[in-house]
């Protein structure tokens, strides 16, 4: 699997109890603000879903908004990673949307979940096929054609060039990045029309947003690092996430982007 900001692969903490936390000061696993995700669930809402589908849910977030505003509404979340998993259920809980959601530890490669009136795909377009990139936003795009009722909606939150990548940025990118990884972002609207959509909404990912996922994703990690400077997990971790921010500031930054997709099925 490749490894990407919106696909961290195997460059996870690990899970020792007592090791670095995980993740702790994200609300949402991308760059995604609250005002953006407020505008989302208010548009998703308005088109009154009855049933919402999360694929790559992680703890699933978006989500659980989204049952927040459409009371009728009940959800479905799919992810591999039970951590995560057991952190949407207990979202869940805690704000009374217990009994209207279901968090499933199953991949969505070829799920048989679904249809359903809303379909959300965050940062996971890689979970609904086993493709290579591009390849795989075009598999992600159709599934995701295949998986949404009449009338419902599709959020796709999928990377993109912003520009060609020099070769120094590549190299500095995940392993074997390559500049045919993703598409522009003309390109990957244009795909989701040839896929059966019409994009209703098309929005991106602010710099500010960015900075706010990045610095969030290992900030807990390098508080607890200054902390624990002898641990046994403390020289890996201090190596992964030099690793995770160089990969960020010499390569990505201001190169990937991260689109919102919110499209309409046709056809
Ligand atoms: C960048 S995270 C996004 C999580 C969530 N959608 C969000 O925006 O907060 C990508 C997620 O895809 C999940 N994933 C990867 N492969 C998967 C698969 N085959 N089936 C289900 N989930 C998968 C990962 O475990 C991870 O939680």
């Amino acid at each position: 699997m490749t490894s990407s900001p919106e696909n961290p692969g195997t460059s996870d903490a690990p899970d020792a109890s007592d090791g670095p936390p995980r993740l702790t000061r994200l609300a949402f696993h991308g760059p995604l603000s609250e005002a953006r995700a407020q505008r989302l669930v208010g548009r998703l809402a308005a088109n009154e879903p009855r049933t919402v589908l999360d694929l790559g849910c992680g703890w699933g977030e978006l989500m659980l908004r989204v049952l927040e505003a459409a009371p009728h509404a009940t959800g479905v979340g799919v992810d591999l990673r039970a951590e995560d998993l057991d952190r949407g259920r207990a979202n869940a809980a805690a704000r009374g949307l217990g009994d209207r959601v279901v968090f499933a530890e199953e991949s969505a490669t070829d799920t048989a979940r679904g249809p359903a009136d809303l379909v959300l795909c965050l940062g996971a377009s890689h979970a609904l096929s086993d493709a290579a990139p591009p390849e795989t936003t075009h598999k992600a795009l159709h599934a995701l054609r295949r998986l949404v009722n009449p009338g419902g909606r599709v959020v796709l939150g999928e990377g993109f060039w912003q520009r060609t990548p020099t070769d120094e940025e590549l190299a500095a990118m995940w392993p074997d990045a390559g500049a045919d990884e993703h598409l522009s972002l003309g390109d990957l609207v244009d795909a989701a029309i040839g896929a059966g959509f019409r994009p209703q909404w098309v929005e991106t990912a602010s710099p500010e947003e960015w900075e706010e996922f990045e610095s969030g994703y290992r900030s807990d990690v390098e508080e607890w690092l200054a902390a624990h400077p002898g641990h046994p997990l403390a020289a890996e971790t201090r190596e992964r996430v030099d690793t995770q921010r160089s990969t960020w500031l010499r390569g990505y930054r201001h190169v990937l982007g991260i689109t919102y997709l919110t499209l309409v099925p046709v056809g």
